[in-house]
């Protein structure tokens, strides 16, 4: 086997809005199996996210900073040509439940056709965090819900002042 000097660089993308606990969770389990890890937040307006996207970058690094190993950066346009330009070999996704896999499939598939030489390589979401995402975790919390333990301080901090301003 061909170990490349550099080491295994992989992205990790998604929407980050906001960045939960699940997330940290995967980010750990990733940091641990590959040299350099590359969050890497979708620029996508049409989403309407509820954080732009300077601060999903901002809470992203935040929070991310015990792992050394971990870069949080955007990108638009398509998924793999930001992988390559950055040597990356592996895309990493979370899977949580089976109903995540039919999505999951589709786009792992349409990333290989574009781009062979890139595994997509799936890790499963904590058990703790396998109900857990970011479109309930906004919706909980502008119910009034609690949602301490599912995302960092300072996330939970920031969703309570955006959506209560709304
Ligand atoms: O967190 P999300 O919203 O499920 O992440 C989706 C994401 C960002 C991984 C996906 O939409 C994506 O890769 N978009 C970039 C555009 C692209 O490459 N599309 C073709 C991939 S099938």
């Amino acid at each position: 086997m061909q170990v490349q000097p550099s080491g295994v660089i992989a992205v990790y993308p998604g929407s980050f809005d906001p960045i939960t606990n699940g997330h940290l969770d995967l980010v750990d389990r990733a940091s641990r199996l590959f040299d350099r890890l590359i969050v890497a937040i979708l620029r996508n307006e049409a989403k309407k996210p509820l954080f732009s996207v300077e601060e999903r970058l901002e809470m992203a690094r935040e929070v991310l900073k015990p792992w050394t190993n971990v870069e949080v950066e955007s990108f638009s346009g398509l998924l793999v040509d930001f992988a390559r330009a950055r040597g990356a070999r592996v895309i990493l996704r979370g899977i949580r439940a089976i109903s995540d896999y039919e999505y999951e499939l589709q786009m792992a598939l349409m990333n290989r056709r574009l781009a062979p030489q890139i595994e997509t390589v799936f890790l499963m979401a904590g058990e703790d965090y396998s109900f857990l995402s970011a479109r309930l975790v906004k919706e909980v919390v502008a119910l009034g819900g609690d949602v301490s333990g599912l995302v960092p301080a300072l996330v939970h901090e920031r969703l309570r002042r955006r959506l209560a301003a709304r």
